[in-house]
């Protein structure tokens, strides 16, 4: 559990006018399905890393047939959201949010088939750590799937995105996909690939920019104020740019750990 909070109620509602009903990161359940169409989760246990307001981990637990999903995150005020959502969903009983300390993962070792997750590794410094966690709580020939916003390698497209994270209250610890796949191979995964989604991120965040000018705009202020809204505004200019000139690279990650 963190004291700091960076996904308050004033957030997570702008964030799922524009992304939609339970999802705090781009793409909705297309790009939830898109993540871990390679694998067959049927009967499989399931770890959702950073579970939000529940979006991603509901989509997979209603449409893959998984027998557990448990979800973790760090601030507490997500899980009674992402709760009701599971309650709703009638699933319950399938699926856990947890909330933790950040750090070590509160699991036994090789207890998980798949660990997911969806745009919260940026969140996590030391993902050497992380990745070997990881590694232990995954069952031998248990997969890593899991999508993240990476860094550029070029100095000139850093900048940009530098500039656009100084203008959020988040707080982003960015890697290239360099970089993610030595730290993955240092903590012993195999079968280390990574699939770039900057070109379709950039059109999103066209078409969004453009929904920004329209009726959107008002529902956002009508949902938490005018004042709030366009400093947000602002920043997801700064965000798009950084992904029209490459600097933001959401990237899908998979990893497997040796049978
Ligand atoms: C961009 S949101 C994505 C949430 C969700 N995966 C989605 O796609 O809708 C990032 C999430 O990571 C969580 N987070 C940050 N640090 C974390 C950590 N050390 N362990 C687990 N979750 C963390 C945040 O609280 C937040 O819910």
């Amino acid at each position: 559990m963190t004291e700091d909070i960076h996904y308050p109620d004033n957030f997570t509602k702008r964030l799922h006018l524009v992304w939609g009903d339970g999802f705090l990161s781009p793409g909705g359940p297309e790009e939830v399905s898109e993540i871990i169409k390679n694998v067959d989760l049927g009967g499989r246990t399931v770890l959702d890393i950073g579970f939000g307001t529940g979006g991603p981990a509901i989509h997979i637990a209603t449409t893959t047939g998984v027998a557990k999903l448990v979800g973790i995150d760090v601030e507490p005020q997500l899980q009674e959201e992402a709760t009701k959502r599971v309650v709703a969903a009638r699933i319950a009983d399938r699926v856990d949010f947890q909330i933790v300390d950040p750090g070590p993962l509160p699991f036994p070792d090789k207890c998980f088939d798949l660990v997911f997750s969806k745009d919260s590794i940026i969140h996590i410094e030391d993902k050497n750590a992380l990745f070997l966690e990881i590694f232990r709580v995954l069952k031998p020939g248990g997969k890593l799937c899991a999508s993240d916003w990476l860094g550029s390698a070029k100095p000139e497209e850093q900048a940009a995105m530098k500039k656009a994270s100084e203008g959020t209250h988040l707080h982003f610890e960015m890697a290239t996909a360099e970089e993610m796949e030595t730290m993955l191979r240092d903590a012993g995964f195999i079968e280390i690939s990574s699939r770039d989604r900057n070109a379709w991120f950039a059109d999103l965040c066209r078409k969004e920019l453009e929904l920004f000018k329209g009726p959107l705009y008002q529902e956002l202020v009508d949902a938490v104020g005018k004042n709030i809204v366009d400093p947000w505004i602002k920043a997801r200019k700064a965000i798009a740019y950084s992904a029209f000139s490459g600097g933001l690279r959401p990237t899908h990650i998979f990893a497997r750990r040796p049978g």
